[in-house]
């Protein structure tokens, strides 16, 4: 849902008012819980210090680190002075503690072959993988792209990037050619690693013709590392390109991790933001390794028995965070699946819970209302009572989907942790402790120790309590990006000049009249679609890259599964023909330029679109339109018969 704070009543706000509803942690839970409340006291006597204790705990360093913040507001350093590998920090030290033979991930592909990965193999693995890149010319701090499905070797090749020092961007497998070509050439990656393909809703999803047509127009890219997954072969670019098990298989078993500064850029992922060209987020190695283990013990409450499935793609910040490094420096057992919940059918999950006695589940909303949607029987089908921690992410949860969740998957006791966080701030900072806090139903509930966040009007003042307006963060914290890459001035004007010297993360929030944290949405252009930020102009730049098309505007709109659903209108050049069949045809044309997730769900053309005098189109009214809604101020409006027409077309919109 995307709302402007500052006009009042919202959902979500409604939300609040209707659900009085807390659960408190049980006795015996808190009892045993990882993370106690005392943290937060010693957190907030001194932030820094209570950092660089976790830090000095949790980290394995070549050169332990002399100071731990160096704080130049908008740029942070952490831990400078330190070195570190950070897959020695996620494998090999495990493999050395004796947890050689203990799973780090029970991979299941969506046909239904598994593969069980262990630290000794993942040591073995990441190292052989390692030792390819280096054979290739990879050297430290070179870039290297990764386009892959759900199957091992995607987090095999992130680590054997982070062993050699060398950045590493990976591109979520929807995204198309272009996307991926575009990322490529921001980054200037020499490598890319990618797969014939994989599965989804049993079809063959080939990924292989994605990456040549976008290597075609990436100059830097020398080498093409393929992995086999659908056996199928695939055509293969002479010099160019490489089978991953001709290449890897041979390599020697030892790679000795490179220690590498602190500071030592690990990965950029690229994330929407509200211009057409997507943002190479930065980060780095300690903070980041210290913030994702450090959150993932605490909120998570792991324990050497846990078995856990974060259910998200490892190509989003989701997966890098709580899937991989997170995890894996925890020494934690996890669980990837390659494909869609649906397949075979709607309880492929809760079988998978089941047969593998997942302890903690951490997922989507748009997940759970997807589940809700096909009804409790699924998951009553199945044993649950293995599931101890829940957790939800990437937006808003409505309360019936947070009480639908802890009901029919938790059974009434397994608590659940809503947790905030976004691509650029790398680690959970507004989120329950499960053993401490007393949650509410659609409520983040509170910030995480160290983290200082608070709700601003549009001046900058904090709102006293049971006020709303915008989501800010007052102090650094280890895992928050280092900067938008290759763009300093970008950094600095996105996300700290809104309210000088605070982060301002682009989402709306209130508190209630105990200090509880409600988020409310994005208040920039951005929508949220199934957990997915994608920016409006980046929607409407690929409709009007179409020569049918004129001009376009896009607005998210509420859906029941999705949270936002894309509603494209467009107006079409003089000539062409606003047939059902041209509709067809430019939303396919998006799913082509951006990726499916950005197909709109609805389309309608429209003679023209409700602009300001000075002609900046009015979104807010589109959504008030799109949504059926009773129209707020159109007095601004240059020409107000606009509305009305598109507003007598709307029954008309393309699904
Ligand atoms: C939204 C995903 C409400 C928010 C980790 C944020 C949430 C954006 C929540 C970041 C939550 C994420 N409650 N909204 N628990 N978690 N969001 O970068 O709008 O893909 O700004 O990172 O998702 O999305 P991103």
């Amino acid at each position: 849902m995307s709302v402007e704070p500052s006009q009042g009543a919202q959902p979500a706000i409604e939300n609040l008012m209707d659900e009085r509803r807390v659960f408190p942690p049980a006795a015996e839970f808190t009892a045993n819980a990882n993370a106690q409340s005392s943290i937060y006291d010693e957190a907030e006597r001194d932030y820094v210090a209570f950092w660089e204790r976790i830090a000095r705990d949790r980290v394995s360093w070549d050169t332990p680190f002399e100071t731990t913040l160096e704080w130049d507001l908008p740029f942070a350093k952490w831990f400078t002075g330190g070195r570190l590998n950070i897959t020695y920090n996620c494998v090999d030290r495990h493999v050395e503690a004796g947890l050689g033979s203990k799973v780090a991930y029970h991979w299941i592909g969506e046909p239904g072959d598994t593969r069980t990965i262990t630290y000794a193999d993942l040591q073995r693995e990441v190292s052989k993988a390692a030792n390819a890149l280096l054979e290739v010319g990879v050297t430290t701090g070179d870039r290297v792209a990764i386009y892959m499905p759900m199957i091992p070797e995607l987090p095999i090749a992130m680590l054997a990037c982070a062993r050699i020092g060398a950045p590493h961007t990976v591109v979520f497998g929807g995204f198309s050619a272009e996307a991926l070509a575009g990322r490529i050439n921001d980054c200037g990656a020499r490598v890319l690693i990618t797969a014939d393909g994989g599965w989804r809703r049993g079809n063959r999803v080939n990924l292989k013709h994605h990456a040549d047509e976008a290597v075609a127009s990436t100059p830097t890219i020398q080498k093409v590392i393929v992995v086999d997954r659908l056996g199928q072969g695939a055509h293969m670019v002479p010099r160019r390109d490489v089978w991953w098990h001709d290449i890897v298989d041979r390599q020697s078993e030892h790679c000795p991790p490179v220690p590498v500064d602190s500071e030592h850029m690990l990965y950029l992922l690229y994330t929407s933001g509200t211009t057409a060209k997507p943002k190479g987020i930065l980060h780095t190695t300690a903070g980041y390794l210290v913030g994702t283990s450090f959150t993932h013990e605490a909120i998570f409450d792991l324990k050497p028995d846990d078995v856990y499935w974060c259910a998200a793609d490892i190509g989003w910040v989701t997966g890098h965070s709580y899937i991989v490094y997170g995890p894996l420096a925890n020494a934690a057992t996890g669980v990837i699946y390659e494909g869609a919940p649906d397949t075979p059918t709607w309880d492929r999950w809760w079988q998978i819970i089941e047969e593998f006695k997942v302890s903690i589940l951490y997922c989507a909303p748009t997940a759970i209302r997807a589940f809700m949607k096909h009804g409790p029987q699924f998951p009553a089908a199945h044993d649950l009572s293995s599931l101890r921690v829940l957790g939800s992410v990437g937006e808003p949860i409505n309360p019936e989907a947070w009480l639908w969740y802890h009901e029919h998957i938790g059974r009434g006791t397994a608590p659940i942790v809503d947790t905030w966080w976004q691509t650029e701030t790398g680690m959970i900072l507004i989120t329950p402790l499960p053993g401490v806090t007393t949650t509410k139903p659609g409520s983040a509930t509170f910030p995480f120790p160290g983290i200082e966040a608070d709700i601003v009007d549009g001046d900058g003042q904090s709102v006293p309590f049971g006020g709303g307006g915008y989501l800010v963060l007052k102090r650094p914290w280890p895992a928050m990006l280092r900067g938008i890459y290759g763009d300093p001035e970008r950094y600095r004007e996105t996300y700290w000049s809104r309210f000088p010297g605070m982060y301002f993360a682009g989402d709306g929030a209130k508190r209630d009249e105990e200090g509880y944290f409600w988020l409310l949405g994005r208040v920039d252009d951005v929508m949220n679609v199934a957990g997915h930020r994608i920016s409006t102009t980046e929607v409407e730049s690929a409709l009007v890259d179409h020569r049918s098309v004129a001009e376009s505007a896009v607005v998210g709109v509420k859906d029941e599964v999705s949270g936002q659903a894309i509603y494209a209108f467009v107006i079409l050049k003089t000539g062409q023909d606003p047939a059902d069949a041209l509709a067809v045809q430019l939303r396919e044309h998006v799913a082509y330029v951006i990726g499916p997730i950005a197909r709109p769900k609805y389309l309608m053309f429209v003679p023209d679109l409700p602009k300001t005098r000075s002609g900046k189109i009015m979104r807010r009214l589109l959504r008030d339109i799109a949504e059926g809604r009773t129209l707020g101020d159109t007095t601004t409006l240059a020409d107000a018969t606009v509305v009305e027409t598109i507003r007598e077309n709307t029954g008309k919109a393309e699904e």
